[in-house]
């Protein structure tokens, strides 16, 4: 059987996702598009990367902008993903009446997103009908927190000061599964990968004691 592109998006869609929007400010005009291609790259240096179809009218602005910031949505910004999806006017003419700050960059930040990603672009590859852009975090928040990578660009954020409104602590991610949206059930929760990581740490530390005792 070949790989068809339907078969291709039911499959790729057994892969739960968040969703986020992507925004940029091209000379002081903010624009975005909602985008679930997103994932972690690196720790050390803290990198990102967003995966944009060659033909958005928002990748050219992104490129030139150097700059990107992923939100990721709550499930109280359902309404965001789909406006940021849309070719409306009310998304080009009015970035779909979101209300925003700035952090590091100068990117859009959506007030009441779960949490921001604010980086700079340091790499731009291409994959296949979409270009892998990678980007460098100089900012970031989540609960109420912001880190920034340089102290120093603090003085330009109008976010800080306004941490609260930023990000919220209670709300849920909206999810994207089977292309529909999603919650979270909620009540399933198993220990995370660290705290697991951290409990091995802990009883490899105290193992050599124990033995060097009975010895
Ligand atoms: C849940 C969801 C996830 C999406 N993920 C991506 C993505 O990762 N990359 C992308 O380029 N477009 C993605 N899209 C599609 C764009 O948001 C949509 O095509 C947008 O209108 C493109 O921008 P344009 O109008 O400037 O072409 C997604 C849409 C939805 C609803």
């Amino acid at each position: 059987m070949a790989i068809e592109k339907d078969f291709f998006r039911q499959v790729m869609g057994r892969f739960a996702t968040g969703v986020t929007v992507v925004t940029t400010n091209y000379h002081g005009t903010p624009a975005g598009l909602t985008v679930n291609a997103f994932c972690s790259v690196s720790l050390n240096p803290p990198l990102v990367l967003v995966c944009i179809d060659r033909t958005s009218s928002v990748l050219p602005l992104i490129r030139e902008s150097g700059i990107y910031a992923v939100n990721i949505l709550t499930t109280e910004q359902e309404a965001f993903s789909r406006c940021f999806a849309s070719p409306s006017e009310e998304r080009h003419t009015h970035f779909c009446h979101a209300d925003y700050h700035t952090a590091a960059t100068g990117a859009p930040i959506l007030d009441g997103a779960l949490a921001f990603i604010d980086t700079r672009i340091v790499a731009e590859y291409a994959g296949g009908d979409h270009i892998i852009f990678i980007g460098q975090v100089e900012a970031m928040g989540a609960s109420s927190q912001v880190a920034f990578a340089d102290e120093s660009a603090k003085e330009d954020a109008t976010l800080v000061g306004h941490e609260e409104e930023m990000t919220s602590e209670e709300s849920l991610p909206l999810g994207y599964y089977r292309g529909q949206y999603r919650q979270l059930a909620d009540g399933y929760r198993q220990p995370s990968l660290s705290t697991i990581y951290d409990t091995k740490q802990r009883e490899q530390r105290e193992q050599p004691a124990a033995s060097s005792e009975n010895a």
